[in-house]
């Protein structure tokens, strides 16, 4: 739970220190859909669902508002929520709530789905995942797997198929801030890999392989970086097309510990 507070804080964090209010309509940095994007997950995507469109009579992706014309009536939606019915009001500031402004305007216009492969099976997807794709290696899923990689227990829940399709196809393209892969080496020589989940002036927090969180003094550090190339590995050539719809209609269907 302390990890789920600090990833928490690091997401209000990010999505504080954007610069000014941008403008209606337009404006908006990709870095700032991403942010908007991230604050999705958190804090909507549990009623809302990855598309927008999990609560009947609602799209949130679709460009189309019953109760909003204006960015403006929409940053209002997300401050105040709308009384009377489940939408909660949430303390955003401006800046929070025009970024998740922008990131609803972008899901109309980026595709729900990135390919056109064969439909897939989850059954066969779920073999794959836990046989020849190797993914427990590196991810969790309910109470099997490992924590180098994101946990991917919730991950139908979280990300749009669209996006899960690019973790799988093009991994290094979408590195989400809080999936950071860094690499630290001490002045010692040990070597530490894992997830960046902090950093201040003087110390870096890393979760490493083993779930174990490190925080590091830099002076004690000889060098780390954040990897831009992701440890996944790319399953284009890896899988087939089949197979590739079989492990994203599985993961599609993975909602959470049942
Ligand atoms: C507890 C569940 C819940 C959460 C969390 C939630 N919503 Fe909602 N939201 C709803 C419901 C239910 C409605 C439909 C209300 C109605 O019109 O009856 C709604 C309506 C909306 C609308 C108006 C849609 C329209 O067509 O006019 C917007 C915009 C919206 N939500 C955005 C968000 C955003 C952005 C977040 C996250 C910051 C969020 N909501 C979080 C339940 C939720
Ligand atoms: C060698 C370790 C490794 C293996 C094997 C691996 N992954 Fe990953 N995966 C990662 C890491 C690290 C990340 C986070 C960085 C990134 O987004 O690329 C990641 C990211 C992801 C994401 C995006 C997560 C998010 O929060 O958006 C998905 C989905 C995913 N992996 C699915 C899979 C599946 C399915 C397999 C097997 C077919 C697999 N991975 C195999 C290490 C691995």
């Amino acid at each position: 739970m302390a990890l789920k507070s600090i990833l928490f804080s690091l997401v209000l964090t990010a999505v504080a220190a954007l610069p000014a209010f941008p403008q209606e309509g337009h404006g908006f940095t990709p870095a700032e859909i991403q942010r908007g994007g991230i604050a999705y997950s958190s804090f909507c995507v549990n009623c809302h669902g990855p598309d927008g469109d999990q609560i009947s009579g609602v799209n949130l992706g679709s460009n189309q508002f019953r109760r909003a014309q204006s960015d403006a009536e929409l940053i209002r939606i997300i401050q105040k929520g709308i009384p009377g019915t489940p939408m909660p009001p949430g303390a955003y500031t401006d800046e929070q709530a025009a970024v998740l402004v922008a990131y609803l305007r972008s899901m109309a216009t980026s595709p729900r789905s990135t390919r056109k492969g064969p439909p897939g099976d989850p059954s066969r997807g779920k073999a794959l995942v836990e046989a020849k794709g190797q993914c427990l290696n590196c991810h969790r899923i309910g109470h099997q797997g490992t924590v180098t990689g994101p946990d991917l227990t919730s991950i139908g829940i979280t990300r749009r198929l669209a996006e899960i399709e690019i973790a799988l196809l093009d991994p290094s393209i979408d590195i989400r801030p809080e999936n950071r892969p860094v690499r630290a080496v001490a002045k010692d020589g040990t070597k530490i890999a894992g997830t960046l989940l902090n950093q201040d002036t003087y110390t870096i927090q890393i979760l490493d392989s083993n779930a174990t969180l490190r925080s590091l003094y830099k002076t004690n550090l000889r060098e780390y970086e954040f990897l831009k190339v992701s440890p996944m590995p790319n399953f284009r050539d890896r899988l087939s097309e089949q197979e590739i719809s079989d492990v994203v209609s599985y993961l599609v269907s993975l909602k959470g510990l049942r």
